[in-house]
């Protein structure tokens, strides 16, 4: 449905981002998704309303205030304050941004529980978990440090081992302790309450073939189905920042019980602040429409539980999940060492025009949920070439005729360029792209009638009628611009969702009344008044792009390192063996947090009183040196390394040795063939290069 015939009653929700870290690059791809949506939705002229809200409970947010010594209610009032504003200066207009710890979230999860309870989807069962004896406190599975039961790496996580990627148990961790006090934890046996998931696999399943979800969603269910659902775990042990589960002294709601009923939270206080009426949107019989947008890593949460919720205590479901796929930069995931992990502020502070983000997302996103890479050189020529060589061009190249000739003053022509028409019949092919979340499609189509808007400009070649004297060039002058400046309307209308700061100010320039999807129908009139013309946007320049990823970098000797393995590990976990069975493998993700660098060996020395090491110093491009202790004495003359490139590991954790800091590997190969032989790239590698 794309016309606005028939306004519709629309909710909307983006995900709930938690309260204890920033906004970054990968969290606005849902944000500016779900926005354009929005935003386009408003203009067709429906009733939207678009909520979410900071997403507050849980052991991380109560650890990490403790540690910053403040409540933590403190801690997620200013983290509150930090998103509102990084989400207002990306354009993400929220009719309600709230908290999930506020009253309305409280009241109506304690309600909701109590329906789920008297409709006998409760059951509790004793358990038995880690429990931190210091602490006094039970403990996450995260919260649960040790040396890996595989590959014996040390402080790893307890659900997976960051070094060889294996999943386990807790139980399985090697000298397993609290990464909260450091204590060894203990098991210990506790009561939870659990919703009956189990029993709501006949509901799901029918409400699966609804058609609420996109096609891999509804095979992800499937496989789930498979597999067979187990009861969910919903309540969590006191100290616990959460909400207490009624009549259950000491124990909590886990934080996934209350988060989507923030959804339904933050509505309710935009229906208290605006006079709306909850529950028209959310009874079981609600004819709007909700509409929730979600990362495909939480789809179990809100295509299982959250619909199961919502049906056993008597509420409207969801009409459709639309899950889209995770970031990658430059090909790769996000990464600290790269500087590519890049929060929202600091992008505002290198970039500053949130439009050039929004423009590259809408550009690569569609109604699937794979994944988006933004490429930093590919954002700066996009950007660069669709919006300001060939969107604005079209205003840049023909408005200064209007105000300096013609007194600001347009000139139509009662035979209109095929263009115009061309650009106008587009509309509903736009309107269903974005109604399909088809945002690429989109542009494709709107940067393709810019381009025939250009040619017919710079057929009607406005700056060679500029210089031709007589009555009839200057009217035809007057008329080519004008008309260039109504397919500039036509196409910031369509561009509207996407860059609504820039169609205001356009509006503005143009001198019209804020768009809608109905102003296709209108046109600039002959005598309209525009006001001067000022630049609109300008280029990015890809400067910006380099000190951004600079700032970004982390510090790698400061930052919280990634343990690798041993170069003896890495050669034999790389080395092709067909015995090797699949856990064996790393995946290409481990293999990527290693930062493989071509270095220079600038200085080689023997050290006082080492017997296998040598001192190197090692240049890779960056502003200083690096110091590292080899343990190569035996097979080299220092004398003979100085000059030489060979192959380090730039991001291994710097460890202080008996003669100094050691900051980083050299690689080598031994065994009991001899050895150590250090690595050398081949001729053309420069100092500074990635190995990858
Ligand atoms: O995964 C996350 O970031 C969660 N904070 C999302 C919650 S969405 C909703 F269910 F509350
Ligand atoms: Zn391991």
């Amino acid at each position: 449905m794309v016309t606005t015939n028939n306004p519709r009653k629309i909710l909307v929700t983006s995900a709930l981002p938690y309260a204890n870290g920033s906004i970054h690059l990968g969290h606005l791809v849902e944000y500016i998704q779900t926005d354009i949506w929005v935003r386009f939705q408003k203009m067709q002229g429906h009733t939207v309303h678009y909520v979410c809200a900071d997403d507050t409970h849980g052991t991380p947010i109560m650890l990490r205030a403790e540690k910053e010594g403040v409540t933590p209610e403190a801690l997620i009032a200013n983290v509150h304050q930090e998103h509102s504003l990084d989400f207002a200066e990306f354009l993400v207009a929220f009719d309600n941004y709230y908290s999930t710890n506020a009253p309305e979230n409280k009241e109506l999860s304690q309600g909701i529980y109590n329906k789920l309870k008297a409709a006998g989807k409760i059951a509790t069962k004793t358990i038995e978990q880690y429990y931190d004896p210091v602490k006094n406190m039970f403990l996450p599975d995260r919260f649960i440090k040790g040396e890996c039961p595989k590959c014996h790496a040390k402080d790893q996580y307890g659900d997976s081992c960051e070094v060889c990627g294996a999943t386990y148990n807790p139980t399985e961790l090697i000298d397993a302790y609290s990464a909260v006090s450091g204590a060894a934890p203990i098991r210990k046996e506790t009561e939870h309450y659990f919703f009956k998931l189990s029993e709501c696999e006949g509901f799901l399943k029918e409400w699966t073939r609804s058609g609420t979800l996109q096609g891999e969603a509804a095979n992800k269910m499937g496989e789930w189905f498979e597999s067979g659902l187990n009861d969910w775990d919903i309540s969590r042990d006191a100290p616990y920042f959460g909400f207490e589960i009624p009549d259950a002294p000491g124990k909590y709601f886990y934080v996934w019980l209350d988060a989507p009923i923030g959804y339904m939270a933050s509505f309710k206080k935009l229906c208290a602040d605006s006079g709306l009426d909850f529950d028209e949107y959310w009874n079981k019989d609600s004819s709007t429409e909700l509409y929730h947008f979600i990362g495909k890593d939480i789809l179990y949460f809100h295509a299982l539980f959250w619909p199961a919720t919502l049906e056993y205590s008597g509420y409207r479901k969801p009409t459709k999940i639309f899950s889209h796929g995770f970031l990658t930069v430059n090909g790769e995931k996000m990464s600290k060492s790269r500087g590519t992990f890049i929060t929202a502020r600091s992008y505002l502070e290198h970039i500053k025009n949130p439009e050039y983000l929004r423009y590259y997302y809408a550009a690569k996103l569609n109604s699937s949920m794979e994944d988006i890479d933004l490429s930093l050189d590919d954002f700066v020529a996009r950007v660069n070439s669709d919006l300001v060589g060939k969107y604005i061009n079209i205003a840049s190249r023909t408005a200064g005729f209007i105000n300096k000739r013609f007194d600001g003053k347009l000139l139509i022509s009662s035979t209109q360029p095929s263009a115009i028409q061309e650009i106008k019949s587009a509309a509903k092919i736009i309107a269903e792209c974005y109604e399909s979340r088809d945002y690429s499609k989109a542009l494709r189509e709107i940067m393709r009638l810019a381009d025939h808007a250009n040619a017919d400009i710079a057929e009607a070649a406005p700056w060679v009628k500029a210089k031709q004297e007589g009555d009839s060039a200057q009217i035809e002058l007057h008329q080519d611009c004008s008309s260039a400046l109504e397919m500039f309307r036509l196409l910031t209308l369509y561009l509207k969702p996407v860059l609504p700061l820039l169609a205001a100010n356009v509006e503005k320039f143009l001198n019209i009344s804020p768009l809608s999807w109905e102003s296709v129908d209108n046109s600039l009139v002959t005598g309209h008044q525009i006001q001067q013309y000022e630049h609109l946007i300008t280029r990015i320049d890809p400067k910006a792009i380099e000190a951004m990823t600079e700032a970004n970098k982390e510090n790698l000797l400061a930052a919280p390192q990634v343990v690798v393995p041993t170069v003896a590990k890495v050669a034999a976990k790389t080395a092709p063996d067909a015995n090797l069975a699949e856990a064996e493998y790393i995946s290409i993700d481990d293999f990527t947090k290693v930062d493989l660098r071509i270095a220079k060996i600038v200085n080689a020395e023997h050290v006082e009183g080492a017997e296998k090491l040598l001192k190197l110093t090692l240049d890779i491009g960056e502003e200083s040196t690096r110091q590292v202790f080899a343990g190569i004495k035996s097979a080299y003359d220092p004398a003979n390394l100085v000059g030489r490139l060979t192959v380090m590991v730039a991001n291994l954790a710097p460890r202080k040795m008996k003669f100094g800091m050691s900051e980083g590997m050299v690689l080598a190969a031994s065994d009991e063939r001899g050895g150590p032989f250090i690595l050398s790239p081949d001729a053309g590698a420069q100092l500074g290069m990635r190995v990858k």
